[in-house]
């Protein structure tokens, strides 16, 4: 039997996991699978069809009629909506609110948790969200949950939505940052938390490189004790 390494990146919003998991995946890789993008096509979805989230019935086939896979395009990962490429419309300001709230409701945190184990089964994988160590993969042999301050993943998520030439306002963002942290924080269902076996990584002082190479050393001087 083939066995294989998974690999938890949790925490806040704009905290740097995705960046850091692209790096790591493709440094060692790793199929890469950005949760967050998924509850980002379901709020597309819901929103685009104007599917009432409350209404369970229209809820429960929308969740039937969702398929989601991702593919990698000339270095860059891209999300498809029913076949439709969505990843950019997945990332505009009231998808990104709705996303937050869509993630709240049981039933699509069920559906997306099981299409993201089908996704991962069988591969070498790194996955990163809010509830990947606690409830996805319990069992990952690594588990790595990345804090910043508000303040710093404002700036960063402002010059991230600035380099792609989209407007936006710095204070607006962090208004924002903070309603979604508190929102994943307080839901009932895998609420964002840190793993009790995770390690925290606070990358509020820290660039890019130096937070990868954090990562990739606690992972390199373990994977020989992994069979
Ligand atoms: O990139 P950013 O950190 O801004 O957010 P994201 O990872 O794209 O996630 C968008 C939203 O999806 C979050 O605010 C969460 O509400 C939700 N999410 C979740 O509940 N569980 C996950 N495993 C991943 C994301």
């Amino acid at each position: 039997m083939s066995v294989t390494m998974i690999i938890a990146i949790d925490g806040p919003a704009a905290s740097g996991k995705s960046t850091t998991a692209k790096i790591i995946a493709d440094r060692l890789d790793l199929l890469y699978l950005d949760t967050g993008a998924m509850y980002r096509a379901v709020a597309l979805y819901l929103s685009a069809k104007g599917i009432d989230s409350a209404d369970e019935n229209a809820l429960r086939s929308a969740l039937e009629d969702i398929d989601i896979y991702f593919q990698q395009i000339d270095g860059s990962y891209h999300i498809f909506l029913n076949a439709v490429d969505v990843s950019s419309d997945i990332r505009v300001p009231h998808i990104t609110k709705m996303s937050s709230e869509v993630a709240c409701i049981r039933e699509v945190r069920e559906r997306m948790v099981e299409m993201q184990r089908e996704i991962a089964g069988g591969h070498d994988v790194i996955l990163d969200g809010r509830d990947i160590g606690t409830v996805v993969f319990p069992n990952a042999d690594y588990k790595f949950y990345l804090t910043a301050s508000l303040d710093s993943r404002a700036l960063r998520r402002f010059k991230e939505q600035h380099e792609k030439g989209i407007d936006c306002d710095l204070s607006e963002i962090r208004v924002q940052l903070a309603w979604r942290d508190e929102n994943d924080s307080q839901r009932a269902f895998a609420p964002l938390k840190k793993a009790d076996d995770a390690i925290e990584i606070d990358t509020t002082h820290l660039s890019i490189d130096q937070q990868v190479e954090g990562i990739l050393q606690v992972i390199t001087a373990t994977t020989g004790e992994r069979q």
